[in-house]
């Protein structure tokens, strides 16, 4: 605006001076626009630009089904930085952060110089970061990982009083919690409440599960006291059935008996509590709904204004990190991967080093190194070291989560468990390895074979159901839902919106297009319809039922297994403390999250995983925070 008021005041003057109208018209600025448009992750994202005088002076980008969290950010940061380097800018160049958004992005940037009439390559930058010189910084607690762990135990040290560094090795923070598409458990909730229980046979087939553990004191234990709480219910009936050991039996059961039993009385009995601390920062977690290996409805799921089910990660992550950068005694570190924990000499954790994006080289002194790395699912040779059939399998991981956490800390002597027991997740998208969420299923959707037929109960545990699918022809299955399910969920609204599903306005129609045999799917579909009426699945024993697949278009997706979630890493104790093969806490060394094991055991159940970043994310904020107040 200032340069076209700028030319209108040369050309009033040199009209006045009685110099040519000619010469004056080369003096105004010329302001042009264009828009290009590219396929982003989620659907089309539209750049537009406008130069003056062939200098970039605003650009709008516009992605609104990218991935919050990931792909989001780049719709919100690049406008400026583009304006800034007057070009087409890749401040992430190198990593693999919202890759597809920023492809998209750079080529609809890229389409709209040059509907603007300029000469679109003349516009690409390259990246200079303003980060290169050796930083050192003082905390009390230094918080490496950036994920839901890291960012709760964070906050919650920032809120007891501590001065707190967190360094990310990624360009955004988020790691695997922001894929989290899922929910979180909780057990006796104010939410759970507010639903009619209709899960007796859940908690029948749980009882009933429990005798195969005859030999584990806890699972007995548990087993006996849910069955006088539910024989108590089932003579009073008040409010929605379920309980802290109802939950401890799930997880335990889930996990095959080889978690540990203090650390899933911890998560379980912090489970209520932990829905209670994300509302104070503004996250709530209120829809429940079914989930695999859950006796009776306990997964906890946030909805949009509209009432939809959204992703939880991406609906929690920017609020935790609204919340951790809102607190003036949080530094964020992001690009700056932590290579080495310091101790002192009695072994005690110092601090950490680390190296930032450049290589400069970073260091945070601190009182207290809390872990929270998360595990080691994307890197693949770890992954195949630890479980060599695994070799070949696609992950649903983030980049950043390759078990640096693990291995920094085994360097000071931490202990370690069930390091080969690795979760594959069966509902994983067979081309993009997009994680196609369990609450599908939990919902109402089933899974069919090549030859148009169920094969197991769909909202078993995972390890059960990728077994049961990795057996069929081709060790793929379609997930089929309906127009019901899409209208109620922007979950699988997005799935479509990406390519992700396919459809057809009959049950016919929608077999064509899978390439299956549409008697035998037209013959599964009514019979599957039939067990949803009678609430009952004697094909399979499946306990939980929500709707018939009856509302036309149908969907479907298909669906593989994937490598989703590593339940093993450091040994903790119930207080986040590290601890070493003596089962000593290592001085200053607290750990939260997926770098830890012993909570899952053998198999992680669908929705823990927030319900272990939030508890113990928070356990460890609270424990390194007292941890450094007991010092001054
Ligand atoms: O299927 C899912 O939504 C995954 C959830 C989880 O791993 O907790």
């Amino acid at each position: 605006m200032a340069k076209r008021i700028l030319a209108f005041f040369i050309a009033a003057v040199m009209l006045l001076g009685g110099l040519s109208a000619a010469l004056a018209e080369t003096t105004e600025v010329t302001s042009v626009t264009g828009t290009g448009t590219a396929k982003g992750f989620g659907g089309d994202v539209t750049v537009t630009v406008t130069l003056a005088d062939g200098v970039i002076t605003i650009v709008d980008i516009e992605g609104p089904n990218e991935t919050q969290g990931i792909g989001s950010n780049i719709v919100a940061e690049w406008p400026e930085a583009f304006v800034e380097a007057n070009g087409i800018v890749d401040t992430y160049t190198g990593a693999t952060f919202a890759s597809i958004t920023r492809k998209a992005v750079i080529e609809a940037a890229l389409a709209a110089l040059t509907a603007a009439g300029v000469n679109a390559n003349d516009y690409m930058r390259e990246y200079v970061s303003d980060q290169a010189e050796d930083v050192a910084l003082e905390a009390d607690v230094v918080v490496v990982g950036a994920g839901g762990a890291g960012m709760t135990a964070a906050i919650v040290a920032a809120d007891m009083g501590c001065k707190v560094v967190v360094i990310e090795s990624q360009p955004a923070v988020g790691g695997n919690s922001v894929k989290s598409t899922g929910g979180m458990n909780a057990a006796k909730t104010v939410y759970q409440d507010k639903n009619e229980f209709g899960e007796a046979a859940g908690v029948e087939k749980t009882l009933k599960a429990a005798e195969a553990y005859s030999d584990n004191e806890k699972i007995q234990m548990l087993a006996e006291t849910v069955r006088e709480q539910w024989t108590a219910y089932q003579e009073k009936p008040e409010g929605y059935f379920d309980s802290t050991e109802l939950f401890e039996l799930d997880t335990l059961i889930g996990g095959k008996g080889l978690n540990d039993p203090d650390l899933v009385n911890t998560l379980v009995c912090n489970s209520e509590a932990a829905i209670e601390y994300l509302a104070t920062l503004g996250i709530d977690l209120n829809n429940v709904a079914a989930f695999g290996g859950a006796s009776v409805k306990r997964i906890h799921r946030p909805v949009n204004d509209e009432g939809k089910v959204v992703s939880v990660g991406a609906y929690v992550v920017p609020r935790l990190e609204k919340a951790l950068t809102e607190r003036e005694n949080i530094t964020l570190l992001l690009d700056t991967t932590a290579t080495k924990i310091l101790t002192d000499n009695t072994g005690a954790a110092l601090g950490i080093e680390a190296e930032g994006k450049t290589g400069n080289k970073v260091t945070v002194s601190a009182k207290a190194v809390i872990l929270a790395t998360g595990g080691f699912g994307a890197n693949l040779d770890m992954v195949v070291q630890y479980k060599p059939e695994l070799a070949g399998f696609m992950t649903t991981n983030a980049s950043g989560i390759q078990g640096q956490g693990i291995l920094m800390a085994q360097a000071l002597g931490a202990a370690t468990v069930d390091m080969d027991q690795i979760q594959i997740h069966p509902t994983v998208q067979a081309d993009t390895a997009s994680l196609i969420t369990e609450g599908l299923r939990g919902d109402g959707a089933i899974l069919v074979n090549a030859n148009g037929e169920r094969f197991i109960d769909e909202v078993g545990t995972r390890d059960v159901v990728s077994a049961a699918e990795i057996a069929q022809p081709g060790s793929f299955s379609w997930l089929v839902v309906d127009q019901k399910m899409v209208d109620a969920s922007s979950v699988i609204q997005g799935y479509i919106s990406r390519g992700l599903m396919l459809q057809g306005d009959s049950y016919e129609a929608l077999a064509e297009e899978l390439g299956i045999p549409a008697d035998a799917f037209r013959a599964t579909m009514e019979k599957w319809n039939g067990f949803v009426a009678e609430k009952n699945d004697p094909d399979f024993g499946r306990t939980s039922f929500a709707a018939p697949l009856d509302t036309a278009p149908f969907y479907a997706v298909k669906v593989t297994a994937g490598i989703h979630h590593t339940m093993g890493g450091l040994c903790i104790d119930s207080g986040t403390h590290v601890l070493n093969a003596d089962g000593q806490p290592i001085p200053g060394l607290f750990a939260a999250g997926e770098v830890t094991g012993g909570v899952h055991g053998g198999n992680r159940l669908g929705g823990n995983a927030v319900a272990d970043f939030v508890v113990f994310g928070k356990i460890a904020g609270e424990v390194a925070a007292l941890y450094v107040l007991s010092q001054e």
